[in-house]
This record gives structure tokens, sequence and C-alpha cells, in this order.
């Protein structure tokens, strides 16, 4: 492993805009420069934040929540403008979100309340109506022999779930997709990107509206959950839980939705891989963690230092912006061997797709079912399906996301398998 602990006078600044397409398209490569020179370094656009590019540094950041803030309070009392996680830039106007955005005490309680609902018991418990929604959705395309598999399959099906846990109209799925898409995904000049951003206040107002009926109408789900728990010793103000629906909303529906959407990419160009998994579907669980570390649907977050602090031969200040990324982590040379190619049979395979610590994703169990089922589902009934790569489109900028817009297939027609639609509403 590197030596991060000695400080190094190296002042080395570059002015990279990570959101930028090319930066994107070549991500990878311009990633693994930075690693190999200079892996903590202070990057001068967008007003100016700390990059962290391998694994080594990364996890120590992300394991000291006190040194390196989640909290979103851009005007606290104590002189420090804290960005929260999604901070460069943020959309102006994006409410803090719920769980990621506070730290401490109340952070663990609320995850004790939440707990339950993102158990491996319960995320079994969940997994025969993922099959549903997803036999579903490629009933609905599989006798005309062509779809769009991101936006017919991979985007709705874990839209649904996610709504359904919530306690949510799922015949709304394409509403928030589509908002959550845009404003994770497109350049800021992209007017999918201006219209979503300018539909923030809609989207949280039908959240806290959904929130509100929950307190007048109880049932058996995450929303009546989070208006009849306690955290901290209180129940939780409608805004208060309006911000975790946005955050489980956000993290349900366009992380799984990126990391299908990639994976059927690769198995779509990648004959070998597709028929090794054709012949043996044992290999999908260990396909989608090996997804997860080489796509890396969540790319990057930020943190606010708390105090004076060196990381990686650096000294970070009070009050500076450290963007971590997870992706250059999961492609570090030092800790994952052939780190830029997907190996679906790694025997070990720690990678920080989910975060680390205890910010770590707390859908991880729910997103790997429900990929594992996605998988499973396209590799039985449309086996030989047949991407347009001229047609396929990659997410062109972003906030924090990876994904892809569109991959239109056609494939062998086959028949339904039945069963009710899954928007029927409440
Ligand atoms: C492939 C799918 C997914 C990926 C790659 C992913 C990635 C992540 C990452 C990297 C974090 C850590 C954030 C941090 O350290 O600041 C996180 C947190 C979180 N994720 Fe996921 N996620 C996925 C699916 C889900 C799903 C399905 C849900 C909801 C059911 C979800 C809900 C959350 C929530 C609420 C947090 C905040 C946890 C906390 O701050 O304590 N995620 N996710």
């Amino acid at each position: 492993m590197r030596n991060n602990t000695s400080v190094e006078p190296v002042n080395e600044t570059v002015d990279i805009d990570h959101q930028h397409p090319d930066f994107i398209a070549n991500r990878h490569g311009r990633y693994g420069e930075l690693r190999a020179r200079c892996p903590v370094v202070y990057n001068t656009a967008y007003g100016g934040f700390w990059l962290v590019t391998d694994y080594e540094s990364v996890a120590a950041v992300a394991r000291d929540n006190e040194t390196f803030a989640h909290r979103f309070d851009p005007e606290a009392d104590d002189g420090i403008s804290y960005q929260g996680i999604c901070g460069i830039p943020r959309p102006k106007g994006t409410p803090r979100m719920g769980v990621s955005e506070i730290d401490g005490p109340d952070h663990a309680d609320l995850r004790r309340v939440l707990n339950p609902h993102m158990s491996p018991r319960r995320v079994e418990q969940l997994r025969p109506r993922m099959e549903e929604i997803s036999t579903w959705f490629l009933d609905e395309v599989i006798e005309a022999g062509r779809a769009d598999l991101v936006l017919d399959y991979a985007t709705p099906v874990p839209a649904v779930l996610t709504l359904e846990s919530m306690g949510m109209p799922a015949e709304n799925w394409d509403y928030y997709a589509e908002f959550f898409h845009a404003s994770a995904s497109y350049e800021r000049t992209d007017p999918k990107y201006i219209a979503a951003v300018g539909r923030w206040q809609d989207m949280w107002d039908e959240l806290v509206g959904f929130a509100r009926f929950r307190r007048r109408n109880p049932s058996d789900d995450i929303t009546t959950t989070l208006v009849t728990c306690e955290v901290a010793g209180r129940p939780l103000t409608d805004s208060e839980v309006g911000g975790v629906m946005w955050n489980l909303v956000a993290g349900g529906l366009d992380t799984t939705t990126s990391l299908v959407s990639w994976g059927l990419h690769h198995l779509g160009t990648v004959p070998d891989v597709r028929g090794r998994l054709l012949a043996d579907q044992t290999l999908v669980p260990g396909a989608v963690e090996e997804f997860l570390r080489f796509y890396s649907p969540s790319e990057t977050l930020t943190r606010t230092a708390t105090r004076d602090v060196e990381l990686g031969g650096r000294r970070i200040a009070r009050g500076d912006v450290v963007m971590i990324s997870w992706v250059s982590a999961n492609h570090d040379p030092e800790v994952f061997q052939q780190a830029d190619e997907v190996v679906i049979d790694r025997s070990v395979n720690r990678h920080l797709a989910f975060g680390l610590g205890g910010h770590r994703c707390i859908g991880a169990q729910v997103a790997r079912m429900e990929a594992e089922v996605m998988f499973r589902d396209v590799l039985n009934r449309i086996p030989d399906y047949v991407i347009d790569e001229d047609s396929f489109r990659p997410y062109p900028g972003n906030l924090l996301m990876t994904g892809v817009v569109s991959m239109p297939v056609v494939f062998t027609a086959g028949r339904r398998h039945g069963g009710t639609s899954p928007l029927g509403g409440l």
C-alpha cells in the first residue's frame, strides 16, 4: 500500500471539470493519472475542493465522519459552511438528504429506525414481489422482439419496488424516475436538467404531502414508519420525513437502474461473460459485485472538513470541501488486480461502491437482490438480445452518478408469462 502518512511538500493543484463530458468519457484514465501522481489534490474548479482518488485515502475519509462531515448546513453557527454529500455543485434549493446529511447520534438513531426495512430477512420477503414486477415489465416488450432495456425495463422495475416500499402509488414511477435521472445526470446547461431542477419544489411538496397523508392513514410501509417513529426522543417533523423520503427515493431509483443498465450493456457487448452467466447462473451474485466495482453507479460524493487534517501528505483546512471518488478507489491497482477489467469471479472484492463506515448504503441488500433478479430474468427470457450501439447513450454529464440514458435492443420474441400489472396504485 502507499504510505499516506508522511507530509510531503506537494503543492500541486489541478483544474478539472469532473462533470465535463470529455472527462467523463475518459474518466478511468484521468483518475488513474491522478491516483498515481497526486491522489489527494486541490482542484480549483467549482470554487475549489479536494479531490481524493486512491482507495486508501477514500476509505480513510469515509470511515471518519467526525472529521469529514456529511452535514448539509451552509449557515451553521460554528462558522463552517457544511456542503453535504452532493456539494459540487448542488442544485439550488435541493433539500437536505435526510439520512445522508446528518451526523452523530441522530443519524445512528434514524438508521436504527430504517434498518428493519432493509434487513436481509425483509429483502428476501421482497424478492417474490420484485420477480413479479420484473416479469411484468419484460412481458410488456417480449412479444415485440425489441425494447429499450433502460427506459422500458431497468428504469421502471426498481422504481416501482421503491415506491411500493414507501407506500406510494407506483403508477407515478416515471414522474420520479425522470426527475432523479435528469437532476443527477445531465449537464447543467441541458434543458432536461434545468426543467428537472425547476420541478424540485413540486417533488418536495409531493413527498411531504404523502407523509401528511400517511399520518392520517397509517399503513405498513416505510413512510408510516417515518411518521410514527421517534428519533432522539421526539417524532420527526414533516420536513424531516420529506428529507428521508427524498433520500430513499433518490437512492432507490437511479442507482440500481445504473448498475443494471451498465451490467446489461456489458453482457451485450462481451459475449464470453454473457455465455458464462447463461451456462452457470450461480455466477450472477459475483457478477453483480463486479459490476458494482467496475461501474460504481454512485461515482463521487463530498464531505466538509470539521478540523485541519492531513491526508495523503496534504494539509486540508477546516471548512474545506472534500470530494471522494468511489469509482476511482474501485479501480485502484494497489487493491484490485486487473483493476480495469471486469472479472466476474473475483475471489475477494472489497469494493467501495456502497461506501464505507457509518453512512454505508442502507439499501445495499435491496440493490443486490434487485440486480440479481433483473440479470437472471433478462438472461432467461431474452438471452440473445443485441444492442443497437449507434443508439446507445450513456449519461452525458455527471453530478454524482454514472448511468445510461437509452439502450435499444432487438431479440428473439417470446411469450408473456402473465400476471397482473403492478401499476394499479394503492
Ligand atoms: C446499486 C445501487 C446502489 C448504490 C451503488 C448505492 C450507493 C450508495 C453509497 C455510495 C452510499 C454512501 C453515501 C455516503 O457515504 O455518503 C449510499 C448511501 C445510501 N443509500 Fe445507497 N446505493 C444503492 C442503492 C440504494 C437503494 C436501493 C436504496 C434504498 C432502498 C439506497 C438508499 C441509500 C440511503 C438512504 C443512503 C444514506 C445512508 C446514510 O447516510 O446513512 N441506496 N448509497
